[in-house]
């Protein structure tokens, strides 16, 4: 479904990826773990479209979007949960949703599917979003995403600041959108919760892929696990 092939991305003059390479089949979630600074939020930005990749090429759904426009990468049908959420504090939550609702060649969700997802949802539909709680935000964040058909979602650090449960459901989420056939790359910090949900996996470092292998393989393997990621 994603191929990014050799990518070299930029802020300017500074280069922040350096020759990165991964794929994510239909199917199948792929974790990309590592430290602060490593260049992990800048391959989904240039997957996106919104840093473009300088050198390298990135495929999805057999096109090459290297170059291609953030709008029409997301019309391709590829959904984003930021780090920050990206929510509009001052609309509704239904209306926030109402943003993310498109049709590509992927499967379509309803609303009433995310009230299955996430029970609360359904009760914060009149609530405008500046009032929610951050785990509430990343309920609206991650159904605005589903709702838009994607066929890849990139998740970037999904559990940040939320509860151990929250937490728990946005795993359970990732492994449902699997089920479906959905492709997903997943970001984190919290590399263990990540892993256990993940068929594979990929550490960056300093711009650079510096491991990729099954998820078992670095839940299983402490001392690896140690050397790669510190924990
Ligand atoms: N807008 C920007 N302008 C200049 N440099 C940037 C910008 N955004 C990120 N960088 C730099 O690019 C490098 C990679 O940052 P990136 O945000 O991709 O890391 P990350 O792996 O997502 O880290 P974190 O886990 O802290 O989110 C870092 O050195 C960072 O300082
Ligand atoms: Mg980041």
């Amino acid at each position: 479904m994603l191929t990014v092939e050799n990518i070299e991305t930029f802020y300017g003059e500074t280069q922040a990826v350096f020759g990165a390479s991964l794929h994510v089949k239909a199917g199948e979630v792929v974790a990309l773990l590592g430290p602060n600074g490593a260049g992990k939020t800048t391959t989904i930005r240039s997957i996106l479209g919104l840093t473009p990749a300088k050198v390298g090429q990135i495929r999805f759904d057999g096109k090459d979007i290297t170059h291609s426009d953030t709008h029409d990468i997301a019309r391709a049908g590829i959904g984003w949960v930021p780090d920050d959420r990206r929510i509009f504090p001052t609309l509704k939550v239904k209306a926030n949703l109402q943003l993310g609702k498109k049709k590509t060649r992927f499967r379509a969700w309803s609303e009433s599917e995310m009230f299955d997802i996430f029970s609360a949802l359904e009760y914060l539909m009149e609530r405008d979003c500046e009032n929610l709680s951050g785990g509430e935000m990343q309920m609206v964040a991650i159904s605005r995403a589903l709702l838009g058909s994607p066929g890849l979602v990139l998740f970037d650090e999904p559990s940040q600041g939320l509860a151990p449960k929250v937490v728990q459901d946005v795993m359970n989420t990732i492994s449902h959108l699997k089920s479906e056939g959905i492709a997903v790359l997943v970001v984190e910090q919290n590399a263990m919760s990540a892993l256990k949900v993940s068929d594979r996996v990929y550490v960056m470092d300093h711009g650079k892929i510096i491991h990729e292998g099954p998820a078992s393989q670095l839940l299983e393997d402490e001392p690896l696990r140690k050397s790669l990621l510190g924990m």
